[in-house]
């Protein structure tokens, strides 16, 4: 197999001087690394067998860890290119079933703070749980406890760092892992497997690159698109069986239109939740933080290409100091699917799947809020509602036990994707028509002067939290804002 390398059109290299001394202004990040060097693709592990995380599982009711956030991790072939959790990028995989506790000791190790965020788990954001305001600094540890509610949906949910200002620098180095919430139904599948995606780029020396200002204010998108931090593995499977894949997007700022030619990928759940019914072949686009549990059923030999193709998350325009730019990423070959064995049928799809019945609660109160960029009296900002972060602010206070309804709209040429922690919503409707899937999720892409709107349940887990762009760059330049749930 041939390498193949992700060329970005010319969004890696800063453009104008105009444009540097503009971001400047607002972020102070004229001190860093302006250019980013091209990365070479680690041809040295291209076609190997996939490789999954250490999976560590609950017993009897708990699961408790150590997670260790260092340097010196192996990613896309490269020894020492990555942070890891535990020595490894990904991070081990976790697994606990409803009604657990998970028990982590987070020690760190980088050098610079960071904390712990369970994306999507649905329990308190209080404490020591899935509180996203908690700095943990170098050179020390902290004890989080997440009491899984027994009545917590099954599904694939993830964890990476989230203090604010240093997230899209520590994922982008590889700090990320998968997290399962596991219970039935038993689907017949001979192989279950966690796909993490993340994109990064490597200098010539096998060192993760520096993000410019102007990768910032686009949205980084690496060179190098990885499957469990591996650069295009393969994966084995058998004619006449059934594998499921957990796809997780894990990468700072692209989005992963996803495709394997010859074969049907059948979505059985979005984010943590069952389809009504197995969907395929529909488009299944991945939004940063989104994932995709999929079934693959291979009935005869070959090999076949799982693709991401080319997206447009929208450009600044023509004029103005941004000059033009647009947030498209090239297509990339994720992976080979290699299947063996003589034509045979695989077991059928499951009829149906133990999709929740949809909240139908009257709704209490309706918000809107507003995702833009701009320029302001110091440069371009990144806003919700016209202000930046401020973890000491209240930005909305919801009544426990209501169900809203937020429109998000988006005032600028650029994708955003909205994600709101711990209160999952069902999408109603967005202005480029796409189908509501009925079911809740956790992020939901805005398109490019459009808008989308949520119904959302706040039933449970009373205390502040976040809501913000998953474009982990944007995020860390300000478009996020908090939300008190009284209890
Ligand atoms: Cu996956 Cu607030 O993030
Ligand atoms: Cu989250
Ligand atoms: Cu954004």
């Amino acid at each position: 197999m041939t390498p193949r390398p992700i060329s970005r059109r010319g969004a890696l290299v800063l453009g104008g001087l105009g444009a540097a001394s503009l971001v400047a202004g607002t972020t102070g990040l004229l001190a860093q690394n302006a250019s980013t060097p091209g990365g070479l693709p680690a041809a040295g592990t291209t076609g190997e067998d996939l490789l999954e995380p250490p999976v560590l599982d609950s017993r009897e009711g708990r699961l408790a860890i150590v997670l260790t956030a260092a340097p010196g991790a192996r990613l896309a072939g490269r020894d020492n290119a990555a942070l890891g959790y535990n020595g490894t990028s990904p991070g081990p995989t976790l697994r606990v079933r409803p009604g657990d506790d998970l028990a982590v000791r987070l020690t760190n190790r980088l050098d610079q703070p960071t904390n712990l965020h369970t994306h999507d788990l649905q329990v308190s954001p209080q404490g020591n749980s899935d509180n996203p305001f908690l700095r943990i600094d170098p050179g020390t540890s902290f004890d989080y406890l997440y009491r899984i509610p027994p009545d917590h949906p099954a599904g694939t949910f993830w964890y990476h760092p989230h203090h604010h200002g240093t997230v899209a620098d520590q994922l982008f180095g590889g700090l990320a892992g998968a997290l399962l919430v596991d219970r039935g139904p038993e689907l017949p599948v001979a192989a279950d497997r966690v796909l993490l995606i993340t994109d990064t780029t490597l200098d010539a020396d096998g060192r993760i690159v520096v993000a410019g200002p102007m990768d910032r204010m686009m949205g980084r998108q690496g060179r190098l698109v990885l499957v469990n931090g591996q650069h295009q593995p393969t994966i084995a499977a058998s004619t006449g069986t059934v594998q499921r894949w957990r796809i997780i997007n894990g990468c700072t700022s692209r989005v992963l239109p996803l495709r394997l030619p010859g074969q049907q990928l059948t979505q059985i759940m979005l984010d943590a939740a069952f389809l009504p019914g197995p969907a395929g072949p529909g488009r299944i686009v991945l939004a940063p933080g989104n994932r995709a549990d999929i079934l693959i059923r291979p009935d005869r030999a070959g090999r076949f290409e799982l693709l991401t193709d080319a997206y447009d998350r929208g450009s600044t325009g023509t004029g103005g100091m941004m000059g033009g730019r647009d947030a498209t990423s090239e297509p990339a070959t994720l992976a080979t699917l290699s299947v063996d064995g003589p034509p045979r049928q695989p077991p059928p799809l499951p009829a149906s799947l133990p999709a929740r019945t949809p909240n139908t609660d009257p709704v209490t109160a309706r918000r809107e809020i507003t995702f833009a960029m701009g320029m302001g009296g110091s440069g371009m900002g990144f806003t919700i509602d016209g202000r930046t972060f401020d973890p000491q602010r209240d930005d909305q206070t919801v009544q426990l036990g209501s169900t809203e309804e937020w429109t998000i709209t988006n005032a600028s040429p650029l994708a955003h994707p909205f994600h709101l922690h711990i209160w999952p919503f069902t999408v109603l409707a967005d202005s480029a028509g796409t189908p509501p899937t009925g079911t809740p999720q956790g992020v939901v892409l805005v398109p490019p002067r459009g808008w989308v709107r949520l119904r959302i349940p706040f039933t449970a887990h009373p205390g502040r939290s976040v809501y913000h762009c998953h474009i982990l760059d944007h995020e860390d330049l300000g478009m996020m804002a908090t939300i008190n749930v009284r209890g």
